[in-house]
């Protein structure tokens, strides 16, 4: 990758899954004009690997091939991370780099951090100090270890300021910047696919007026038949209010047709679609009615929108959604998401605010606060 100046070394930023990719290319784009920063080098873990869930995101991102990937695809959480951390230690051997950028709560953030720790290499976690309080998700147990293994927290809202402090993270290490997922949907909106043409590839003439959107892919909703039915059961009853797109994580299809579920979501008002591009996935959350979702992303793009959300899970790791957005965390509670996809569809639903410095430029604030950091920053021993 290009760099606006020649500063020595490298900086090794480091993706893996889908919910990356939309963080990570505002950050290279701004890395790269930004005047002291070392070349950005891209590593890619390969957790996710379908064409569908990876490359079309590339491309609609503008994200650039990855000089490095680790193809280390799907296994379970132990083994897949340790996989990582396996093939991402030479990468830090041989580069060296002046520090390690990851972005998230994957299982790729969390091994790449652990193996550059170990090294001595500073790492800077985007999107740093998010909690949801619940242990049981994957995600959190992430989120936690990265951020006690950082030197440098980016964060998205305040909330993450009182939970890193809570944890002992000093206040030093710790930058409010502002959301670079929202640096991506300013980026991209204008090239925003219309939901029309999504439609008219799928022959659905099944919203001629307003319509919501579905995604479903969290272990705690898709993973057992008993909550899995659940959920699908909900959104045919909602469908009955409003036609349903549901853009579907290969998670999320392999355990609806292994569970023997299809038959669910069999309904003219029920599109069933593979997972969405990025501008595609754009088009639809930018125009629908109400989106029910259990992403974490999703939360923050709709509330970016000014679209209401219905999260279906027990817990926020982003409470400033509920706050200050259009989000409301409904679990899978059938009575209370009927009650309020009937007050959206008659009254909207809940409007929201645009948080502090959702603004399309936390990126280059990161670029600079960065570049500083490097610069004050006396040559490290090496482990
Ligand atoms: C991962 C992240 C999650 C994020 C999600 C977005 C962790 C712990 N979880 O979950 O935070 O919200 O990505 O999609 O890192 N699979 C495919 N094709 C792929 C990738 C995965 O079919 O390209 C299937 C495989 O059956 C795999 C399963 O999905 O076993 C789980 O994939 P994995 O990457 O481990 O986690 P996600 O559920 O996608």
């Amino acid at each position: 990758m290009g760099n606006a100046t020649d500063a020595p070394g490298f900086i090794v930023c480091v993706v893996g899954a889908r919910p990356n990719y939309m963080k990570m290319a505002p950050l290279l784009q701004a890395f790269s004009a930004q005047p002291g920063l070392p070349r950005a080098v891209l590593v890619h873990t390969g957790q996710h690997y379908d064409p569908m869930m990876n490359d079309r995101l590339f491309s609609d991102l503008k994200l650039p091939r990855p000089d490095i990937n680790l193809e280390v695809g799907s296994a379970t959480h132990a083994v897949q991370t340790a996989e990582v951390m396996r093939r991402f230690e030479p990468v830090l051997d041989e580069l060296l780099p002046v520090c390690v950028v990851v972005v998230g709560d994957i299982n790729s953030t969390l091994a790449c951090s652990v193996v550059a720790a170990k090294k001595g290499v500073p790492v800077a976690h985007v999107e740093a100090g998010l909690r949801s309080f619940d242990r049981s998700m994957p995600e959190e147990i992430n989120r936690v270890v990265t951020d006690q293994l950082s030197s440098l927290l980016y964060t998205t809202e305040e909330s993450a300021h009182a939970n890193l402090a809570r944890e002992g993270i000093p206040s030093e290490r710790i930058a409010f910047v502002g959301n670079v997922m929202i640096d991506s949907l300013h980026s991209h909106r204008a090239r925003a696919v219309p939901p029309e043409a999504t439609f008219a590839r799928a022959q659905w003439r099944g919203a001629p007026g307003p319509f919501g959107v579905v995604t479903l892919h969290r272990p705690s909703n898709v993973d057992q038949p008993q909550t899995l039915a659940e959920c699908l059961d909900i959104v045919r009853e909602v469908a009955r209010r409003v036609p349903l797109v549901c853009a579907l994580h290969p998670r999320t299809m392999a355990n609806i047709a292994s569970f023997g579920l299809a038959g669910k979501l069999t309904s003219e008002r029920v599109l069933v679609l593979p997972p969405q591009g990025y501008l595609e996935m754009l088009g639809l959350m930018s125009a629908a009615a109400v989106v029910l979702t259990d992403s974490g992303g999703m939360q923050e793009e709709t509330t970016a929108l000014g679209v209401p959300c219905l999260t279906m899970r027990d817990n926020t790791e982003r409470p400033i959604t509920v706050e200050q957005g259009t989000n409301t965390v409904v679990g899978r509670d059938r009575g209370r998401i009927l009650g309020l996809v009937g007050e959206i569809l008659e009254h909207g639903g809940k409007r929201g605010r645009t948080p502090e410095l959702w603004d399309g430029h936390a990126a280059e604030r990161i670029a600079a606060h960065l570049s500083r950091w490097i610069a004050a920053r006396p040559v490290p021993a090496r482990i």
